[in-house]
């Protein structure tokens, strides 16, 4: 283990995140725009003898925490030996996906047999009509399976991921949490943030404070905090007596870039150290100009100590250039 991974201000990054694929089957309004996003071409994308090589010098850097992203990381087609492959990388203990569930319950018996052991769930609505004006396409029951699916399975607890928009989905809170009650489920309300082409005001912005007083409106007994492991981008908390969890991710009002542990390798093969900012190198190009190991890892070294300490807040960030959110996985 060295200081590869370790940034000017002391973070150590442990967490990787590998987006597979710039394709989704859906078209989420806070997303992209409804014409989608242009893909890159397939020989710009990371081939998997690509992926692994990198992952496998993350891994030596002391990487232990991998989750698959997107676009929607099921539509890659060796996602199961993918999987395992990373799984079977010395030091990498877990692997997770984040995926909309659209198309997950056939796999996943698969991927969890691979080492697939964290599940993110994206799902911002519980009306059918009102997922197919969020997201553009039908499927709504297909995701609600896949949640149940992968609760009898055994994922415990299996994150559901919720973007709040106001005048959208906001009058939903208190059913997301009822959920809660009997499910081990974690539900993570997510404030609204600004990429490119996903025409974010803060107007359409619920802050976790406004998140908190509608889920206390309804839970006048309030929740009861617990306590955060380190690296998590959630507050977590609980209902009293209920099987699953509620959370809110905060990026927005609460930035958490203190504690932050990850780093993201987009499908075409570039390393970015921050989700907000333009700041990115491309791997691809290095291993492609046949880069040797050591010469990855200085670029690799190089751009971790670019990393700002917190990103620039969130009107600054709403003005600068950045990839549509397709295009990095969350
Ligand atoms: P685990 O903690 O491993 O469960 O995953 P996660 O919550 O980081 O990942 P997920 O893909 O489920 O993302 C949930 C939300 O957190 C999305 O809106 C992400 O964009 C956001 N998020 C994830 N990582 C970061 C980060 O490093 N910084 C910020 N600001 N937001 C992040
Ligand atoms: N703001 C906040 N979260 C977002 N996600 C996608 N776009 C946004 C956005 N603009 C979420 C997805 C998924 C995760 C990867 O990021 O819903 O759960
Ligand atoms: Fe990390 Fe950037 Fe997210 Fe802050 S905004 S937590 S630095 S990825």
């Amino acid at each position: 283990r060295d200081q590869m991974l370790t940034d000017t201000f002391g973070r150590k990054h442990n967490y990787l995140r590998i987006s597979l694929t710039e394709r989704c089957n859906l078209r989420c309004l806070y997303c992209m725009p409804e014409e989608g996003v242009d893909l890159s071409p397939s020989s710009e994308l990371l081939t998997t003898e690509e992926i692994l090589r990198l992952a496998g010098i993350f891994a030596s850097a002391g990487v232990d925490k991998i989750r698959l992203t997107g676009g929607e990381p099921t539509l890659r087609r060796d996602l199961v030996e993918l999987t395992a492959a990373l799984r079977a990388l010395p030091g990498v203990n877990a692997v997770g996906i984040t995926t909309n569930g659209i198309t997950l319950s056939r796999k996943l018996s698969a991927l969890q047999a691979a080492g697939m052991n964290m599940l993110n769930i994206s799902v911002d609505t519980l009306r059918p009509e009102r997922f197919e004006q969020m997201t553009r396409r039908r499927g709504h029951e297909r995701v609600m399976d896949a949640i149940h699916n992968a609760i009898q399975l055994g994922y415990d607890p299996v994150k559901v991921n919720v973007v709040v928009m106001r005048g959208v989905n906001d009058d939903e809170l208190a059913d997301f949490v009822d959920l809660t009650r009997t499910l081990p489920i974690n539900v993570r309300f997510i404030e609204y943030m600004p990429f490119d082409g996903n025409v974010w005001s803060d107007s359409k912005m619920v802050s976790y404070a406004d998140m908190m007083a509608r889920v206390l409106a309804a839970y006048p007994q309030g929740l009861e905090r617990f306590r955060d492991p380190k690296g998590e981008v959630a507050k977590n908390f609980r209902v009293p007596g209920f099987r699953g969890s509620v959370s809110f991710i905060t990026s927005m009002t609460k930035a958490f870039c203190a504690d932050c542990n990850r780093l993201r390798l987009m499908a075409d093969g570039n390393l970015k150290v921050c989700l907000f900012g333009a700041n990115e190198v491309s791997l691809r190009d290095a291993m492609r100009e046949s880069a040797s190991e050591d010469d990855l890892r200085l670029i690799i070294s190089a751009a971790v100590d670019r990393k700002k300490a917190a990103h620039a807040g969130m009107f600054e960030i709403a003005k600068s250039p950045n990839r549509a959110m397709i295009k990095i996985g969350g």
